[in-house]
């Protein structure tokens, strides 16, 4: 039965860990999954999401079943964070919610229900984009192109190109946007931009798919989720995929949600319909730990306030690393100005490494990023940063 069956490739960032885990080096640095951990190099387990265990273990419940959508205590906590609790469409029940796994789960959702929309439609990602969009998207059934993005000239954003690259494309191609911290360049586009994003997104007629895996990893939650409320503004009916796997360290309870902006409330109820067929002939309905500690953690003013302070702290320390890579790669010898790494923003740096340095960092020093050049500043601390550059030193 099998025999015909290809061995397929590594994934190109999950598969930098299988390697990193097998690797004997007693110096190795895995900065190639986006994964934040301590100062110590220890994956941090939040106090907020502590005490609301301790909560939950307090008074232990039973795990039937979560309805297809998932915990609606979830589901509204994600609507408030996301599109803000007084928000008009939140009010007016135009957001259709459902719990996902992951931020990936709430991609994958949004991408079947789109295909069943809108079979035909291309999907354009940014150039380059997250490893796992365009596979995403293409086992879904679509062709997956691009837009303009990255100026590795000019060190940040094309975005003359990227607007040309929308204004071209057809009315109801699916455009997935990086909401914040851009995966993996680091480069954002700046307010004004994304108001003539949102301009373009209306004018042609294109289906916005925002994906915001990294609320509160640039300048803060709010701020990060600014853009949300530039397309609601616009009055445009959109997709949003969100996660907590970074910001509350939960990457293995998967806890994500896909969010879609209807025109009416009668119109997000049939829409929702739509949705949990999606989960229900796939995973049938999602886990019940994940979604009710951050519901649990969001919906208590005072876990809330300490998960935006634990979240502020992990921001700042990112922050702090991004100087001292740039300070240690100066001091490690190196010519070239690094001192880009400081203005892109999130848990990645774009290098500017070729893929031949990048295997030779991964072969020679045990230091692991993708083949892209992309590192995960956010698993840099005071005790492994010395290695890091000098090992970036001897390969550039
Ligand atoms: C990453 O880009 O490293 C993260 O989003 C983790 C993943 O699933 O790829």
């Amino acid at each position: 039965l099998f025999s015909a069956v290809e061995m397929a490739p590594r994934d190109p960032i999950l598969g930098l860990n299988e390697q990193y885990n097998a690797d004997t080096n007693p110096n190795k640095v895995n900065l190639g999954v986006g994964v934040y951990f301590d100062d110590n190099g220890k994956l941090p387990l939040l106090q907020c999401v502590q005490a609301a265990e301790k909560t939950m273990m307090d008074k232990p419940a039973a795990r039937g079943y979560l309805p297809i959508d998932g915990l609606a205590a979830y589901d509204n906590a994600v609507k408030a964070l996301v599109f803000g609790a007084d928000s008009a469409v939140v009010q007016d029940g135009r957001v259709a919610t459902v719990q996902a796994l992951g931020g990936t789960g709430g991609l994958k959702i949004g991408a079947d229900f789109l295909k069943k929309l809108n079979p035909n439609a291309k999907v354009l990602i940014s150039d380059p984009s997250w490893e796992n969009h365009r596979a995403l998207f293409t086992n879904a059934g679509f062709t997956v192109e691009t837009y303009a993005y990255y100026d590795a000239d000019k060190l940040g954003v094309n975005f003359d190109g990227m607007l040309a690259s929308l204004n071209a494309a057809e009315a109801g191609t699916v455009i997935v946007l990086h909401a914040c911290c851009h995966n993996p360049t680091g480069y954002d586009i700046t307010p004004e931009q994304w108001d003539k994003v949102v301009e373009v997104v209306k004018a042609k007629g294109l289906v916005a798919f925002l994906d915001m895996a990294y609320q509160g990893f640039g300048h803060g939650i709010a701020e990060d989720g600014a853009v949300i409320g530039k397309f609601v503004a616009a009055g445009l009916n959109f997709f949003v995929s969100t996660s907590f796997s970074k910001s509350f360290s939960l990457y293995g309870e998967r806890v994500g949600a896909l969010s879609v902006v209807c025109e009416s409330k009668e119109e997000a109820a049939r829409v929702l319909s739509q949705l949990k067929i999606v989960v229900r002939t796939n995973y049938s309905n999602p886990p019940t730990h994940g979604g009710t500690v951050v519901a649990t953690v969001l919906n208590n003013p005072e876990l809330r306030a300490q998960w935006e302070q634990e979240l502020g702290e992990m921001r700042t320390r990112i922050k702090a690393m991004r100087q001292a890579l740039v300070d240690g790669l100066k001091a490690a010898g190196v010519q070239r100005d690094m001192s880009f790494i400081t203005k892109q923003i999130g848990m990645f740096s774009y290098s500017g490494l070729s893929k031949d340095q990048m295997v030779r960092l991964r072969n020679e020093f045990g230091v692991y990023g993708t083949d892209t050049g992309r590192m995960c500043v956010a698993a840099l601390n005071s005790k492994n940063i010395g290695y890091v550059c000098e090992s970036i030193a001897k390969v550039l």
